[in-house]
């Protein structure tokens, strides 16, 4: 069954009058009135324009929309790689803009995974040494590194590749790559920028797999897919147009 919903700003306050809540579940991510301007030479982009979004913990988020749309730049900010232009960004019950650059790259290494639209690997490191990146920012120590790195390279099936550098890949190896390297810091929160985009059907459905696993163990998904067939994973679906938020699709029933 599918309902359409349209947005509403209504939330309701939690018990500590801080948290906003949403259906009695905290929310995570929260966009108030997103705006992206880019400017380039003399150039205005509006990439994102008035955006309201609330994702809350455990939720599996699609992002649809045409080429051009703003899907990338809106998982951007989502995820501390950009800042907006206007508006108000709460993560975890942080206001985003108040937060230091200590802070914002801690967030990013130790909470957010990124599966990148262009796979954005290492050139001159081999695949186990793209993977282990992260974890190396993060302090792990070596041993557990090495298991965990062996351990994500097996779930995508890359592990007897370990040691090729990306460019000696296909285009399909590169995104099961990029998808270990996400997998391998346990994030809170993954942001994949069409994942199955570089995929056959066959390896498509693994890295879903994948996701829909982790989103079962409590990861929080908000994954940008033009595929039908991967969006019904999400509970919902947000469609962007022109940088604004134009539908908005819930699978099933509410928890
Ligand atoms: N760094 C930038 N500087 C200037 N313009 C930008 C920049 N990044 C994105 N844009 C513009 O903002 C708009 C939204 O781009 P974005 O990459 O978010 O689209 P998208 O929905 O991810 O598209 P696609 O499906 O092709 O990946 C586009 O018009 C793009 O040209
Ligand atoms: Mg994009």
């Amino acid at each position: 069954m599918i309902a359409t919903t349209s947005w509403s700003t209504e939330t309701h306050l939690g018990s500590d009058n801080r948290e906003p809540m949403i259906n009695g579940t905290a929310s995570l991510l929260r966009l108030e009135g997103i705006t992206k301007v880019f400017l380039t030479d003399e150039i205005e982009t509006h990439a994102l324009s008035g955006i309201h979004l609330e994702v809350t913990k455990g939720e599996f988020l699609a992002i649809s929309g045409p080429s051009g749309c703003g899907k990338s730049t809106l998982l951007a900010i989502l995820g501390l790689l950009d800042s907006p232009t206007e508006g108000r960004y709460r993560l975890n019950g942080r206001e985003v803009a108040n937060l230091d650059l200590e802070e914002r790259a801690r967030i990013r290494n130790r909470e957010v995974g990124f599966i990148f639209q262009s796979f954005n690997l290492i050139g001159d490191l081999s695949v186990f040494e793209n993977v282990e990146l992260p974890l190396i920012y993060r302090g792990v120590k070596p041993a557990e590194r090495k298991s965990r790195v062996m351990d994500t390279l097996e779930e995508v099936q890359m592990s007897h590749r370990k040691k090729h550098l990306p460019s000696q890949l296909s285009g399909g190896q590169q995104q099961r790559v990029a998808v270990a390297r996400a997998l391998a810091g346990d994030p809170e929160i993954l942001l994949a920028d069409e994942p199955t985009g570089n995929l056959d059907s066959k390896n498509g459905e693994i890295v879903m797999e994948l996701l829909r696993k982790l989103n079962e163990e409590g990861t929080t998904i908000c994954m940008v897919t033009h595929d039908e067939r991967y969006t019904r994973s999400a509970r919902r679906i947000v469609q962007l147009f022109d940088g604004k938020i134009v539908d908005e699709t819930t699978h099933g029933e509410t928890p």
